[in-house]
């Protein structure tokens, strides 16, 4: 039986129920956050909550998260995944129950909060040293892609079209631009320079994207933030995804095309053990 928290209660989660006229149901009106945690661990949890703060501010909802890493510890302590490698906490608040109307609701309603946890298996090291495959797809997202909101249908077409291609990632392309995937960040390495899309209002601002800029300081790569045209994509020593979840995930063929010699390279392979060494989650 898996403990889910609704709006105060903690209660198991076929007991969990909203409303039909819950905003997030009828318009996707509201946020949504995925927090890793390691051995029991919350990772750059506060990067998170700052996260949430913004996106509930731009969506002008009032609700005061200041409460959500007591939840957070407690599934993950109820649910028995505090000794677990890796296991997540989903959240997700949206502005709340009210008669459909598409402005904001004259009264504002309380808003509703949901959060589940689970376990994540990571890959094995072999699976993970083959390497990934990604198609590229055009990004049909709204223009505020910063904000992590529930509403994700081109995500999910994104991510169906990798199925459809039979591979595991996408790249979204913006007017010309490889600028991230259906659900992590895109880096590529030229060299020993590290180059992702800057942030604006095209890409989420991942925060596993900030732990890997961390990590190029601690290495020695340099970083780069710029828009990458895909034909300039092609030409890339190697590259990676990096995503709460995702961690850092070697990209090593984008569109049936080679990125680099076709296999996981060295620099891909030097973050990922620094970031396994980061989260104290290696084997
Ligand atoms: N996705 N870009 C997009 C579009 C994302 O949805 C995500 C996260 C990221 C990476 O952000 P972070 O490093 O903070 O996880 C980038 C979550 C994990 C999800 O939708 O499940």
């Amino acid at each position: 039986m898996s403990l889910v928290h609704l709006n105060g209660q903690y209660l198991p989660k076929e007991e969990a129920f909203v409303s039909v006229d819950d905003r997030g149901f009828l318009f996707g009106d509201g946020i949504y956050e995925v927090t890793a945690i390691y051995r029991g661990q919350l990772f750059r949890f506060h990067r998170h909550l700052a996260r949430i703060n913004r996106g509930l501010s731009a969506l002008r909802i009032d609700f005061d998260p200041s409460g959500l890493e007591e939840i957070h510890n407690r599934l993950v302590q109820e649910n028995g995944l505090s000794s677990v490698q890796v296991s997540y906490v989903y959240t997700q608040i949206t502005r709340g129950v009210a008669k459909r109307t598409h402005k904001f609701p004259p009264q504002p309603p309380e808003p509703t909060l949901y959060l589940f946890s689970g376990e994540y298996n990571r890959p094995s090291r072999d699976a993970w040293e083959k390497g990934y495959r990604s198609v590229t797809v055009h990004d049909q997202r709204w223009a505020r892609r910063d904000l992590k909101t529930i509403q994700l249908l081109a995500n999910v077409f994104g991510a169906q079209a990798a199925v459809d291609a039979g591979v595991d990632e996408i790249i979204f392309v913006n007017e010309g631009m490889a600028i991230e995937g259906s659900h992590n960040n895109f880096f590529m390495v030229f060299g020993d320079t590290v180059v992702t899309h800057p942030l604006s209002n095209q890409i989420l601002p991942g925060i596993t994207r900030e732990v890997v800029f961390n990590l190029a300081a601690r290495l020695g790569y340099g970083i780069q933030e710029r828009p990458v045209p895909v034909a300039e994509m092609f030409q890339a020593d190697e590259a990676f995804h990096s995503g709460t979840l995702s961690e850092v995930k070697p990209c090593v063929e984008v569109d049936g095309a080679p990125i680099g010699d076709g296999t996981v390279g060295p620099v891909t392979r030097a973050f990922f053990d620094a970031f396994l060494e980061e989260t104290g989650s290696g084997s």
